[in-house]
C-alpha cells in the first residue's frame, strides 16, 4: 500500500508530499454523475457497493494518494431519531429540529454496528480493494448540532446560539449526547479498517474564539483523546484561522488549513510540533493551468515549516470544477515536492 499519506500524519520524512481534495467523490466527476443519476444520494449513502465505487473513482482518476469515504456527516443522526432528507435545492433538511428538553432526551446513543451497517460494509469493501489508504469521518459535535438544532443549513445559526447563551445546561447534555455518538461511529469505522479520522468542523468559525474554546472545543477534545495513539487524526475547523492557537489545543495529530491565511503564517502560529493540511482555495482550480502550478508552489514553500504537510484544498471542491484541473493540482503537487 502507497503509506505516503500515513507517514506523512506521523510527521515522518515523505518522498513527496501526499495530496487528497476534501469532497474529490462528488459531482464534477462524470463518473459519479453517473451512479448519481440512478439513485437519491442517501441511497447512494446507504447500499455499500455503490458508496465503495465512488469512493475510488477519485483515487483512479486524479491519482490521490488516499480515499476518503463516501458518505455524509449528517448519516449517524437519523438513527439518533430524526428524519434526514437531502432536497435538490435546500441541501440537508432535519425534520422536526431539537429545541427543548423533551427533543434532547428523546435522541438515542447510537451503535453504529446495528445502525449504520452499511457504512462498516463499504468501509469492508474498500480496504480490500484499495492501494492507498482509507479515511473515516465524522462531523465535529457542534457542526451537527447546529443541523439538528437549525433543522438544515443557517445563515445566522440563531437557534443554535439561543441554545448555548440562553439554556446552555440543555446544550451540553445535547453535545453530549452528540458527542458519545461520534466517538461510538468512529470507533466502528476504525474496527471496520479505516486508516485515519478526520472531524469537519464546517461552522467552527461562526463561534468567536472565547466561546469556540468554551462550546465547542471539550467536545472535540474528548474524541480526540479517545482516538489519539490508535490512528491519526485530523480535525479541521473550518473557518477557524483566526483562532489557530485554540483549534490546536484540540490535541489533533493533523490539523486542517482553510485558504483564507498565508500557510506560512499558520505554521508561524501553531509551532513545529503538528502537521497542517491545506490550503488551495478551490476556486484557484478555474484558472489556468500555470497559476494552478504557482498556487501550488506556494503552499509547497509556505508549509515547509511545519512538522508535516498534506497537501489538500481549503475547503471541498465545487461540482463546476473541470476534472482536468484537478487532475493537473494532483500532478504539480507531487512533481514540485519530490525530493
Ligand atoms: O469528501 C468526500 O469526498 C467524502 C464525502 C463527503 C460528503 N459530504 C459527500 C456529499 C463528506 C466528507 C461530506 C461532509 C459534509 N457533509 C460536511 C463537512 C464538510 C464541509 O463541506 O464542510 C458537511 C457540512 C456536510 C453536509 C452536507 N452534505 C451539505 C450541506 C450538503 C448539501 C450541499 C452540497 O454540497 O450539495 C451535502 C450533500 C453532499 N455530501 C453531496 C456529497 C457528494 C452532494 C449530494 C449529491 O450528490 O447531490
Amino acid at each position: 500500500m502507497n503509506d505516503t499519506f500515513l507517514k506523512a500524519c506521523r510527521g515522518e520524512k515523505t518522498d513527496y508530499t501526499p495530496v487528497w481534495l476534501m469532497r474529490q467523490a462528488g459531482r464534477y466527476l462524470p463518473e459519479y454523475q453517473k451512479v448519481r443519476s440512478k439513485v437519491d444520494f442517501l441511497t447512494l449513502c446507504k447500499t455499500p457497493e455503490l458508496a465503495a465505487e465512488v469512493t475510488i473513482q477519485p483515487v483512479d482518476i486524479l491519482k490521490v494518494d488516499v480515499a476518503i469515504l463516501f458518505s455524509d456527516i449528517l448519516v449517524p443522526i437519523e438513527p439518533m431519531g430524526m428524519k434526514l432528507e437531502f432536497s435538490e435545492s435546500k441541501g440537508p433538511i432535519l425534520y422536526d429540529p431539537i429545541r427543548n428538553d423533551i427533543a434532547v432526551s428523546k435522541l438515542r446513543k447510537i451503535k453504529s454496528e446495528e445502525d449504520v451497517p452499511f457504512v462498516m460494509e463499504a468501509i469492508k469493501i474498500l480496504v480490500k480493494k484499495l492501494n492507498v489508504p482509507l479515511i473515516g469521518f465524522s462531523g465535529a459535535p457542534f457542526t451537527l448540532a447546529t443541523y439538528m438544532i437549525e433543522g438544515g443549513s443557517s445563515k445566522n445559526f440563531i437557534n443554535t446560539k439561543k441554545m448555548m447563551f440562553q439554556t446552555p445546561d440543555l446544550y451540553a447534555k445535547l453535545m453530549d449526547k452528540i458527542t458519545d455518538t461520534v466517538i461510538n461511529y468512529l470507533q466502528a469505522q476504525i474496527d471496520a479498517g479505516v486508516h485515519a479520522i478526520q472531524v469537519f468542523d464546517s461552522w467552527a468559525g461562526i463561534l468567536s474564539p472565547y466561546d469556540f474554546e468554551r462550546y465547542a472545543l471539550p467536545y472535540v477534545q474528548r474524541i480526540v483523546s479517545t482516538f489519539k495513539g490508535k490512528v491519526p487524526v485530523i480535525y479541521f475547523a473550518f473557518n477557524g484561522s483566526a483562532m489557530l492557537k485554540k483549534v490546536k489545543q484540540s490535541g489533533a495529530d493533523v490539523l486542517g488549513i482553510d485558504w483564507r491565511i498565508d500557510i506560512s503564517d499558520a505554521v508561524n502560529s501553531l509551532g513545529n510540533d503538528v502537521v497542517v493540511q491545506g490550503n488551495l482555495d478551490p476556486c484557484v482550480l478555474f484558472g489556468t493551468k500555470d497559476l494552478i502550478r504557482e498556487g501550488v508552489s506556494q503552499i509547497l514553500q509556505g508549509a515547509k515549516g511545519a512538522k508535516g504537510h498534506i497537501f489538500n484544498l481549503g475547503h471541498g471542491i465545487l461540482p463546476e470544477t473541470p476534472v482536468e484541473n484537478a487532475i493537473a493540482m494532483v500532478e504539480a503537487v507531487h512533481e514540485l515536492s519530490a525530493k
